[in-house]
């Protein structure tokens, strides 16, 4: 499938500000990461609508393992739970689940449910969810090296790197998605985003609603895109 005329084939989002949007309410971090969540349906939901081909959320960095082991297992926890929760409306809504990052260094209950996720909608041909976990693109690429020294081709070209990603399958992002205005990309896709378009948002992720993806996609289509070149 591709998406609609102007719109970005692939969107990627670090969702960041789950903390702050806790502590702004007097919540608990994990208050944050719980709505957060949620805030996950509502733009999967919104991407699938829209017939976007690839959707890919940062859900859990390489980094993220310095975090407190309390906040990491709660976290892990609401992605086990994520997992069984959106089977039914992934299946729904035709969406197939993918994921990216060192997986095999995931909590094995994570992993499992994941790889049962995967394996039920792998025949879905709707919006691709593509969640990056353990995730680092210094890691990616590292990775990648290794596979191509492994098994040197005659030449190495751009195409050989890209081929050796974990997003080998995968166009690369059209649009990158910041939230809560840290004008950071964290180890995210640094390959891939080459050529994105970059949109970053005061909105903590927890407030990034349907409404702010869509002035997201707005802002996108209004964007000239040149890829080095002059203006035809
Ligand atoms: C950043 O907020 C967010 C994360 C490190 C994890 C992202 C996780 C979710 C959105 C919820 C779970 C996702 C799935 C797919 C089930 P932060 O904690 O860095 O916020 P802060 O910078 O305000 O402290």
């Amino acid at each position: 499938m591709s998406s609609k005329p102007g719109f970005p084939r692939h969107v990627a989002i670090i969702m960041d500000g789950n903390g702050r949007w806790a502590q702004a309410k007097g919540l608990p971090r994990f208050a944050g990461h719980q709505a957060g969540a949620k805030m996950v349906r509502e733009i999967v939901e919104c991407a699938a609508e829209l017939g976007l081909e690839v959707l890919t959320l940062y859900a859990f960095s390489h980094e993220n393992w310095k975090r407190p082991k309390k906040e990491i297992s709660l976290l892990m926890s609401l992605l086990e739970y994520f997992l069984e929760a959106e089977l039914k409306n992934l299946l729904e809504n035709d969406i197939r689940l993918q994921a990216i990052g060192r997986l095999e260094a995931l909590p094995p209950k994570a992993l499992s449910k994941l790889r049962k996720t995967i394996q039920a909608t792998r025949h879905n041909k709707g919006l691709v969810l593509n969640l990056a976990l353990n995730y680092g693109s210094r890691q990616e690429i590292l990775d990648a090296v290794k596979r191509i020294v492994a098994d040197p081709p005659h030449e190495i070209t751009e195409a050989t790197i890209s081929g050796n990603l974990y997003t080998r399958e995968l166009p690369d992002p059209d649009l990158l998605i910041r939230t809560s205005g840290e004008m950071r990309l964290s180890n995210f896709l640094l390959w891939q985003i080459s050529y994105a378009e970059i949109y970053i948002t005061e909105k903590f992720w927890p407030d990034f609603k349907k409404a702010e993806f869509l002035k997201a996609m707005d802002v996108y289509k209004k964007r000239e895109r040149r890829f080095g070149a002059v203006k035809a």
